[in-house]
C-alpha cells in the first residue's frame, strides 16, 4: 500500500471513533456492565437500518465514558488511528447533551477531550480544533443551556455544529443558539441533507449562517441549490462509507461523489464515526478509488479542498497545502 495523502478531517464525531476493545476497557475501569458478551459481538451489533438505528446504539456505548481521563483516552485514540491515515488537521465533534444527560459534568468532558488534543501537535504532528455539537431532537432551550454551560471553555472550542435525528428537526429551530455562538466568537456548521430534505441545507444557510455543510448529500436533488453551492463554494463534508452503512446510498458504488465533483461543489471525504461504519477516513478515500475509480488527480482535489475548507489560520493552510503539493509531487504517494 502507498502512503496515505495529507489531509484534513472535518466530520468527525469523537464519540463514534469508540472501537469496541476501549468501550470493553472503559467499561471494566469504571464497573459498567455491557449488554454483549464482548468485543466481537458487538461489532456484530452494528447492521443499521437507518440513521436512528445506529444513534440508539451510539448513545448507549456513551455509558462508559465518565471520567476527564476517559474522554482524552478515547481521543488520544483516535488521534493516534488519524495520523496513521494521513490526517494533518481534525476538527472534532463532540456531543457534550449524551454526557450531560448521564450526569456527567460538561467540563469534564471539555478538559478531557482538550487535554489529548493539547498534546496533539507535538505528538502526532496533528493541529486540532474541536466542534461543540448540539442535538437536535432535544428542545432549542437544551443547546442554549449547553452553550451557557460551555461559557468557561469557549476558549478550547471552535466552532458549534448540530447532529443526531435530523428530519422533524429543521435547523430555524435552531436559530437563537447560532446566533449567540456567533457573537460568541465561534464558526458554525450544521448536518444537513443528510437523511433531511434538501430544504435544510438551505435553511442552514440562511437561517443559522453555517459556513459549511456536514453530509449535504441530498442537495443533489435540488439543481438551482447545487449550482448556488457551486458558485458560493460552500464546503460540504461528505462522508461515504456512512451513507452506506446508513442507507442513505445502496453500495459505495452508487455514491454521487463523483456527480459532485463534476458539479464544481467544494467537497471533502471524512470518515464520521469510523469505529461504527467499517473505517477511519483514509479508507474512504481507498473505497472511493476502488469502487468508483476516482483517479489519483481527484483525491489530490478531494485533500486540497480539506485544507481549503477546514478552520486553520492562513498561516497553517500555507503550511498544509505546501506538505500536500509535495506529496503529490511524489513518487509512490497516493491513495491508491
Ligand atoms: N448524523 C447525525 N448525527 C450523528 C451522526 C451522523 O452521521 N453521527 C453522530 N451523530
Ligand atoms: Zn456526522
Amino acid at each position: 500500500m502507498r502512503h496515505p495523502l495529507p489531509k484534513a478531517e472535518l466530520h468527525l464525531h469523537i464519540e463514534g471513533t469508540l472501537e469496541p476493545e476501549l468501550a470493553f476497557a472503559l467499561a471494566e475501569r469504571n464497573g459498567i456492565d455491557l449488554p454483549y458478551a464482548g468485543p466481537d459481538e458487538l461489532r456484530a451489533a452494528y447492521a443499521f437500518t437507518d440513521l436512528q438505528s445506529f444513534l440508539d446504539l451510539y448513545y448507549q456505548l456513551t455509558a462508559v465514558l465518565l471520567t476527564e481521563q476517559d474522554f482524552a483516552d478515547l481521543a488520544d485514540a483516535y488521534l493516534a488511528r488519524a495520523a496513521e491515515q494521513g490526517v494533518r488537521h481534525a476538527e472534532i465533534f463532540f456531543d457534550p447533551q449524551a454526557h450531560t444527560a448521564r450526569g456527567v459534568d460538561i467540563g469534564t468532558v471539555i478538559r478531557g477531550l482538550s487535554g489529548a488534543l493539547e498534546h496533539s501537535r507535538e505528538r502526532y504532528g496533528l493541529s486540532t480544533g474541536l466542534i461543540l455539537s448540539f442535538l437536535r431532537d432535544l428542545p432549542a432551550e437544551d443547546a442554549l443551556k449547553t452553550l451557557a454551560d460551555a461559557g468557561p471553555y469557549l476558549d478550547r472550542i471552535s466552532a458549534v455544529g448540530l447532529d443526531s435525528a435530523e428530519v422533524g428537526h429543521p435547523p430555524a429551530k435552531f436559530a437563537e443558539v447560532y446566533a449567540a455562538a456567533r457573537d460568541a466568537g465561534l464558526r458554525l456548521v450544521a448536518h444537513a441533507g443528510e437523511e433531511g430534505p434538501p430544504e435544510y441545507i438551505t435553511e442552514a444557510l440562511d437561517v443559522l449562517g453555517v459556513e459549511r455543510i456536514d453530509h449535504g448529500i441530498r442537495c443533489l436533488e435540488d439543481p438551482a441549490l447545487v449550482t448556488r453551492l457551486a458558485a458560493e463554494q460552500i464546503p460540504l463534508t461528505v462522508c461515504p462509507f456512512s451513507n452506506v452503512r446508513l442507507r442513505c446510498v445502496d453500495r459505495l458504488e452508487d455514491h454521487p461523489l463523483p456527480q459532485m465533483l463534476a458539479a464544481g461543489l467544494l467537497v471533502t471525504v471524512n470518515s464520521d464515526d469510523p469505529s461504527y461504519f467499517g473505517g477511519y477516513v483514509e479508507d474512504n478515500f481507498q473505497g472511493l478509488h476502488r469502487a468508483l475509480g476516482l483517479t489519483d488527480s481527484q483525491l489530490e482535489r478531494l485533500a486540497r479542498n480539506s485544507f481549503l475548507a477546514s478552520f486553520v489560520d492562513d498561516a497553517r493552510r500555507g503550511e498544509l497545502l505546501a506538505e500536500l503539493d509535495a506529496a503529490a509531487a511524489a513518487p509512490g504517494v497516493s491513495a491508491s
